[in-house]
């Protein structure tokens, strides 16, 4: 039997994993261990040789059923020809990007949050880098919760978030939106402002994005002046982790409890990742 080793980061959140081969088929003691260690520690990192787009996807869907990305419509550009695996990258083909999110820096959020049921998880492999910049970095919800001040924190119990699908995560328009006149009049999906994670039954603070996000029912200005206090307090980089890509790292984590933002870089280099995201989730 192959032994799997888990070395917990020295941040708020994530871990290592070692003596997995992601290549093969997963032997069901390694499965169980790795879902153990992700709900503790809810970004694991893994690190391998290069996947190919079927090894991507077998990994993948050991923790749910994948996600199908519309070929042509989707916001990040699918792999030519499947419908599970998309790529985030600034390299253009022919003047076009062949993925999404360009160079820029990427705003914390958590994906899909603007969807009714948003992905449980996204995993993303790393192609190629570049030499400086493009660092991703990770947050614990439930660790923001709890370290919020106990006023706060009763002053948001119940309250229902609306979350922004009018923009991705570096602020670019999406297909189909206009600029809404205000984050009330946005469209998007409404969650719970505190939510409790179906698998650790622990609760967790689920912001998605500040761009356009509204508290429903409030007055928009007070909406804006509680957003800003929470996030002012949700981000402290004791809750934090950056992972600073190495080629061929695999990086999985809960959209349910994390949220993560990327560092940009610059564009004369290249930064190629793949990645596939599992399906949605009722947020509750
Ligand atoms: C994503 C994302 C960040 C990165 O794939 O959802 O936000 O580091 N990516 O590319
Ligand atoms: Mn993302």
């Amino acid at each position: 039997m192959s032994n799997i080793e888990i070395q917990k980061s020295s941040g708020g959140l994530g871990a290592d994993v070692h003596g997995v081969d992601l290549s093969k088929p997963l032997e069901a003691h390694l499965l169980s261990a790795i879902k153990a260690a992700w709900a503790e520690h809810l970004v694991l990192r893994l690190p391998g040789t290069r996947l190919s787009d079927d090894q991507l996807m077998a990994f993948s869907q050991n923790l749910g059923p994948l996600d199908m990305r519309p070929v042509g419509k989707a916001e990040q550009k699918s792999v030519p020809g499947n419908h599970y695996v998309t790529i985030i990258s600034n390299v253009l083909e022919n003047g076009r990007p062949i993925g999404g999110l360009g160079n820029l820096d990427a705003q914390w959020h958590t994906d899909m949050s603007y969807k009714p049921s948003p992905a449980v998880a996204s995993i993303l492999h790393a192609w190629e880098l570049p030499d400086q910049g493009g660092d991703t970095y990770f947050c614990n919800m439930y660790a923001a919760l709890e370290g919020l001040p106990s006023a706060l924190r009763a002053r948001i119990e119940g309250l229902q978030l609306k979350h922004d699908a009018g923009h991705n995560s570096v602020g670019g328009l999406r297909r189909g939106f206009e600029e809404a006149v205000n984050a009330k009049a946005a469209q998007g999906a409404i969650h719970p402002l505190i939510r409790t994670h179906p698998v650790t039954h622990r609760q967790c603070l689920y912001l998605g994005r500040r761009q356009d996000a509204y508290i429903v029912g409030l007055e928009l200005g007070e909406s804006e002046a509680l957003l800003d206090e929470i996030w002012a307090a949700a981000t402290y980089p004791d809750y934090c982790w950056q992972q600073t890509w190495r080629p061929h790292d695999t990086v999985m984590w809960d959209n349910r409890c994390t949220m993560h933002r990327r560092d940009g870089f610059p564009n004369d280099q290249q930064r190629i990742m793949r990645r596939t995201q599992i399906g949605g989730d009722k947020v509750n």
